[in-house]
């Protein structure tokens, strides 16, 4: 099987690249920005139809979501890469008959999922009988009506709806908070786990925010699940995969320094404490109901700090 990975040197491009490679099923084709520019679409078709790939894993993207809420010309490039390239991707893989996996956010969502209500309870009243011991999982699932609040997550949800529209064997894979070894592409971030590493060895105190719930995925976790979904014969559409436990930035970063052994003050603040210029969804769990968990983010947080060292 031939396996070509974009955005080969992004965060989850790297480990896509190394589970690929490990398995000699596959003969790997990784590009990057410098092999092919995904926004030009007579590259996309020319290129990659020569290539002929069963299997196309498209892990470039736009990701600076204040740069495009602020500045029209970052926003056009964000709608360029996230909204119409998936689309030109998806015209040449269904040419080619190829599978196409395309990555999306939590970001699509608004940040108010609806609160289920114990089955006999009428309304929503919170406090009848019924609602004890009913603890339901609070966030959107993979048919969940998106309705993104900034920039960034119009971009994204334009790439899907180009996928949906001009594909046919596809996957759209949603995820959030990645974090895992730092990119080696020219645009790479820190993710936040990293960025927490170094502000908790800088000071004797930071203040976090303990708003925006959501899951955290660890890169190498999400790129194994990528193989098994492919392999496991799925049906096509779109899935939600990211590692177990929902929490707040303000939890995850006292979980971390637990774990780090650092021993500056967490303090708790509300987002308005950091005024970003785009709008971040106040919950955006994504819940799963088509595969096995992935394990929780405290794991998966263990391994990475171990592998640093
Ligand atoms: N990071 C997160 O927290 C997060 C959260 C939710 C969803 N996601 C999604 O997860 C996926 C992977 O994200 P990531 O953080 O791994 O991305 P990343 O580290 O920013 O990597 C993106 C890669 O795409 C390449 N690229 C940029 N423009 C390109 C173009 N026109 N043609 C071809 N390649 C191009 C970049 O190369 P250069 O740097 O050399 O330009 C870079 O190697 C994306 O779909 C993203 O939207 C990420």
């Amino acid at each position: 099987m031939k396996v070509l990975i974009i955005g080969a040197k992004g965060m989850l491009g790297q480990e896509l690249v190394e589970v690929f490679k490990k398995d000699s099923d596959y003969k790997v084709t990784a590009w990057d920005f410098a092999q092919i520019d995904i926004t030009d679409e007579n590259q996309v078709k020319e290129k990659i139809s020569k290539l002929s790939p069963n299997i196309i894993l498209n892990a470039a993207a736009y990701n600076a979501v204040d740069a495009c809420e602020k500045d029209k010309a970052e926003f056009a490039k964000a709608k360029m890469l996230n909204g119409k390239a998936p689309g030109y991707l998806a015209k040449v893989a269904k040419k080619l008959d190829a599978i196409l996996v395309q990555y999306s956010t939590d970001y699509v969502f608004s940040g108010y999922p609806d609160i289920p209500e114990p089955s006999g309870c009428s309304g929503s009243c919170g406090s009848c009988s019924l609602h004890e011991n009913f603890a339901p999982q609070v966030g959107f699932d993979e048919n969940a009506i998106a309705q993104p609040i900034q920039n960034y997550g119009k971009s994204k949800l334009m790439g899907e709806d180009a996928v949906e529209k001009n594909g046919e064997k596809y996957y759209i894979i949603r995820l959030s908070k990645l974090f895992g070894k730092p990119a080696t592409s020219k645009t790479a971030k820190k993710s936040f786990f990293d960025v927490m590493l170094e502000a908790g060895k800088k000071n004797k105190e930071v203040k976090v925010v303990d708003e925006e719930t959501s899951l955290f995925t660890y890169a190498p976790d999400l790129a194994k699940k990528t193989k098994e979904i492919i392999e496991a014969e799925k049906p096509f559409g779109i899935y939600h995969v990211t590692n177990e436990g929902p929490c707040t930035w303000y939890e995850a970063v006292v979980e971390l320094y637990k774990m780090a052994k650092i021993k500056t003050k967490v303090v708790p603040v509300s987002s308005d404490e950091f005024p970003r210029p785009a709008a971040r969804p106040y919950v955006s769990t994504l819940i799963n109901t088509k595969l096995n968990p992935l394990r929780s983010y405290k794991l998966a947080l263990r391994e990475y700090l171990k592998n640093k060292k």
